[in-house]
């Protein structure tokens, strides 16, 4: 194994960011290798703002392989790490470590445990899903580690499906599809991009988080519970998701807001339906979303056309794509002036993320909400009622990259010489 005894450690880190599905995945046909029962489309958030950060170390002292999930130890032995683990070991390859010098042969990985730690930058309870970001780390930093090549397009995809379906669309940036295949061995239920995020840098992406997190049934008991028991979705999957997939294809390919926005609310509303055709029914939106949803479908009518499309995943929070910076600091606006923050929050933490927004409305202090004016589709209706603190906050945001290798001598999350979580 190339330098004497159990001295060495190799360590790799990475980052991946998040996805928010804007033709759902809901529903598996093979619950252990996780294959869909339909095609989705994501868009990746920018992982300067939402993404998880993974450090792995190999070393032959390790005793067993860890994983610290934001700094706390958790077990691995859950199937879904396990099946990870077991299918990029045995892709690993003979592997030469620049920085210690070690090499370490083919044969050798699988007499070599790991040690894993990764982060989110965002709040994990904010309900916001790191799974997808999380799974889809791992596998791209093990793959760095264990000198793993693709040997087909997409493999390292449908390693990441093994974690969590929507990981597999984490991997990469900009706008992509998991197409949800035929093969039994579901080696053809890959993601795929359909481009990059740099072809629509029109779009901004302005997330609602709703403060009082109901309880939630997880996507995976809920999706079971929804395969079983709605004839609604069955019907979705094979008569209804097939044409938006082509038509939101299109839409990206022209980046045809107007198609884009029809087809982003009309399909997180069939998902919610399908929920609540669920039996017994699952509830993910609450007051506060509808509400969310009420501001939008309100402001877009007034407007004649869509200005701001919304989506809502296994949760409350509302992911919302302005068309463009313009309508973003107007549906900024919108959000101050309906869901301010409380008394004593500073703007600066109530809105997060890309700060051009709040900069571009012009909004330095809680004081300068009070300059909004009424939008003008409230004007002379029954106002709204104006919550504070009925958000916990606003996270602003565009389409971002996908996952990528992080080389700085202080990013990672694990000591160097240890192999222990800094
Ligand atoms: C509503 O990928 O979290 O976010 O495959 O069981 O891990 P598992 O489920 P998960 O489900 C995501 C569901 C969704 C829609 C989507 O992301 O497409």
């Amino acid at each position: 194994m190339g330098k004497e005894g159990n001295e060495w450690v190799v360590t790799r880190t990475g980052r991946a960011p998040s996805n928010i599905a804007v033709i759902k995945y809901w529903g598996k046909r093979d619950e252990k290798l996780i294959l869909p029962i339909n095609s989705s489309i994501s868009v990746t958030l920018d992982p300067a703002h939402l993404s998880a950060t993974t450090t792995v170390s190999a070393s032959p002292a390790f005793e067993s392989d860890r994983l610290w999930l934001n700094g706390k130890e958790v077990s691995m032995e859950g199937v879904r790490y396990k099946n990870c683990l077991r299918e990029m070991r045995a892709r690993a390859t003979d592997m030469v470590d620049e920085r210690t010098g070690v090499t370490i042969r083919k044969q050798d990985w699988a007499n070599v445990h790991v040690h894993i730690a990764s982060e989110n930058n965002f709040p994990t309870a904010a309900g916001l899903a790191s799974s997808a970001a999380g799974f889809a780390c791992l596998v791209f930093t093990l793959a760095q580690l264990f000198g793993v090549k693709e040997t087909y397009e997409g493999e390292l995809s449908a390693i990441a499906r093994l974690g969590s379906g929507s990981a597999c669309r984490s991997l990469y940036g900009g706008f992509v599809k998991w197409n949800m295949g035929q093969d039994v061995d579901g080696k053809d239920s890959i993601a795929t991009q359909l481009a990059e995020h740099t072809h629509w840098d029109d779009l901004v992406i302005i997330i609602a988080v709703v403060s009082s997190q109901q309880k939630e049934t997880s996507s995976t008991a809920g999706m079971q519970e929804s395969v079983r028991t709605s004839p609604l979705l069955h019907f979705r999957a094979q008569e209804v998701v097939p044409q938006r997939i082509k038509q939101m294809e299109e839409a990206v390919k022209t980046c045809d807001f107007e198609e884009f926005a029809k087809l982003t609310c009309a399909d997180s509303n069939q998902f919610h339906a399908t929920c609540l055709d669920t039996s017994p029914p699952i509830f993910y939106l609450n007051d506060t979303s509808r509400r969310l949803i009420g501001l939008v479908e309100r402001w877009n009518r007034f407007a004649g056309k869509p200005q701001v499309a919304y989506t809502f995943d296994a949760g409350p929070n509302a992911v919302m794509f302005a068309r463009d910076q313009e309508v973003a600091v107007l549906l900024l606006q919108r959000l101050l002036f309906q869901f301010p923050p409380l008394p004593d929050v500073e703007l600066s933490s109530y809105v997060v993320g890309d700060q051009s927004v709040l900069k571009s409305a012009q909004l330095d202090s809680q004081q300068d909400l009070q300059t909004i004016p009424v939008p003008a589709e409230m004007a002379g209706a029954v106002m709204p009622l104006r919550t504070p603190g009925e958000l916990g906050y606003i996270i602003c945001t565009r389409p971002g990259q996908g996952a990528y290798v992080l080389n700085a001598d202080n990013v990672g999350l694990l000591d160097p010489i240890s192999g222990l979580p800094l």
